[in-house]
C-alpha cells in the first residue's frame, strides 16, 4: 500500500484543518491534510458570526480573551488570503445588534451589557426606537436593543473555498481519505492511516477533528479530550429583491425568552441559527428545530414570512465541558490537538492556525495559548 511522507499530516479539512496548513505552508513546511469530505462538515452548517462580545459567558476570562484576540487577527487573515487567491475570504464587517422583545428578555439584554462593560468590551444600550432606526424592519414590540459595533461574521462557505484555492496554491497535499487510526510507537505518532490502506508518516500529527475528537483510535483512551458533539439547526433563506437588504447588521434576538440570531450575507442570503440539542451524532433536521428558529426569527423580524426557505440543516458543535477549545500537546509525543472550538470555530480560525504553527515551528505553545492544553482535563 503506498506510502506517503510529510512534515505535518492534519487530520481534517474543516475551516481550523485547513488555516492550520495554510499557515504551515506559508512557514515553508511540507503539509499533507486527510479528509473525505474537505470543509463538508461543521464549517459548512455555521452561520459564521464573530462574536467575542455577543456571546460572551460569565466567568469564561481566558476564552475571552483568546476570541478577542482571533476577532483582532480576522482582518489581516482575511487580506492574506484574499491577495494569495484572489477570492473573498467572506468576512462581512457589519457590526451586530442584539435586541430583546418582551421585558424579561429587555432586563437579561441590560444585565448582559453591564457585565460586558465590565469587561471593558465597547457595547451601547439602545431603545427599542433607536434599535429599529437601526434596523427599520424589525418588529415594533422589540423593546430594547445594545449595539455591538466589533462583532462582524464571515461567510463560512465562502471562507472554506478560498481556503481549499488557498492551500493548493500554498502546496499543501489534500488527501480525500478517512483516517482511521493514529500509527503510533510506544508513545510517539509517527503518522495516520487511511480507509483506502494508505499511510502518511510525519514528523507531526495535528488533529483537526472536531466533534469526532474523542473517538480518535491510536490515541490511548485517557490522552482522549472530553470532546461531545452539539447538534445545531441552521436555516438558509432568501430575502427578495424588494425586501433588500433586510438587515444590514447580524442581528440576535431573545424573544420570550428564547434565543435566536440573524446574519444577513451580502448577496441577499439570510441564515437564522441555531438550535442547541445534545442527540449524540444525530444530524437530522427536526420539524420542532425549524419551528423554533421560525416562531422566534419572525416574533422579532415579521417578514420573514415572505422569504424563501432554501436550506435547514444541521451540524454538529465539537464542545468541552469548559466551552473552550483544546490546542496544542495531546501527551502523546509528537501529536497535536486543534479541536474542541464549540461555538467558536470560525472565529477562532485564525488563532489556532497561527499557534499550530508557532508551535510545529518552536516546539512550544505560545502563553496565549497555554490556558487551553489538553491535560486540563485530567490534572
Ligand atoms: N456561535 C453560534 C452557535 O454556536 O450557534
Amino acid at each position: 500500500m503506498p506510502e506517503h511522507t510529510s512534515d505535518v499530516v492534519v487530520i481534517g479539512a474543516g475551516l481550523i484543518g485547513l488555516a492550520t496548513a495554510w499557515r504551515l505552508a506559508a512557514d515553508g513546511i511540507q503539509v499533507t491534510v486527510c479528509d473525505p469530505t474537505p470543509g463538508g462538515q461543521t464549517s459548512n452548517v455555521a452561520a459564521g458570526m464573530l462574536a467575542p462580545v455577543t456571546e460572551v459567558e460569565y466567568g469564561e476570562d481566558d476564552l475571552l480573551a483568546l476570541n478577542l484576540a482571533s476577532n483582532d487577527a480576522w482582518p489581516s487573515f482575511a487580506a492574506e488570503l484574499e491577495e494569495l487567491t484572489g477570492l473573498s475570504a467572506g468576512l462581512h464587517r457589519t457590526g451586530t445588534l442584539s435586541v430583546a422583545y418582551d421585558v424579561d428578555d429587555a432586563a437579561a439584554l441590560r444585565r448582559l451589557a453591564d457585565y460586558q462593560r465590565r469587561l471593558g468590551l465597547e457595547v451601547e444600550e439602545l431603545s427599542g426606537r433607536e434599535a429599529r432606526r437601526r434596523e427599520p424592519l424589525l418588529a415594533t414590540g422589540v423593546s430594547g436593543g445594545v449595539w455591538v459595533p466589533g462583532d462582524h461574521s464571515v461567510d463560512n462557505r465562502q471562507a472554506v473555498s478560498t481556503l481549499l484555492r488557498a492551500v493548493d496554491l500554498s502546496g499543501v497535499q489534500l488527501i480525500r481519505e478517512r483516517v482511521t487510526r493514529v500509527i503510533t510507537r510506544g508513545t510517539t505518532a509517527l503518522g495516520v492511516q487511511l480507509a483506502n490502506g494508505d499511510t502518511v508518516h510525519a514528523d507531526h500529527v495535528i488533529a483537526a477533528t472536531g466533534p469526532w475528537s474523542s473517538q480518535l483510535d491510536g490515541v490511548p483512551d485517557e490522552l482522549r479530550p472530553p470532546v461531545r458533539p452539539v447538534k445545531g439547526e441552521v436555516l438558509r433563506l432568501r430575502v427578495p429583491e424588494v425586501y433588500r437588504p433586510a438587515l444590514r447588521h447580524t442581528v440576535r434576538a431573545t424573544a420570550r425568552g428564547f434565543s435566536v440570531y440573524l446574519v444577513p450575507r451580502p448577496g441577499g442570503e439570510l441564515v437564522v441559527g441555531a438550535t442547541t440539542s445534545e442527540l449524540g451524532y444525530d444530524t437530522r433536521v427536526l420539524a420542532g428545530g425549524v419551528f423554533a428558529l421560525l416562531r422566534d426569527a419572525r416574533t422579532v423580524l415579521p417578514i420573514t414570512d415572505e422569504l424563501e426557505l432554501v436550506e435547514s440543516i444541521a451540524g454538529l458543535r465539537p464542545a468541552t465541558p469548559d466551552n473552550a477549545p483544546v490546542l496544542g500537546p495531546s501527551g502523546l509525543d509528537r501529536l497535536l490537538w486543534a479541536t474542541g472550538h464549540y461555538r467558536n470555530g470560525v472565529l477562532l480560525t485564525p488563532v489556532t492556525a497561527q499557534l499550530l504553527a508557532d508551535t510545529v515551528r518552536t516546539g512550544t505553545l505560545p502563553d496565549l495559548g497555554k490556558p487551553f492544553l489538553a491535560n486540563r482535563f485530567t490534572h
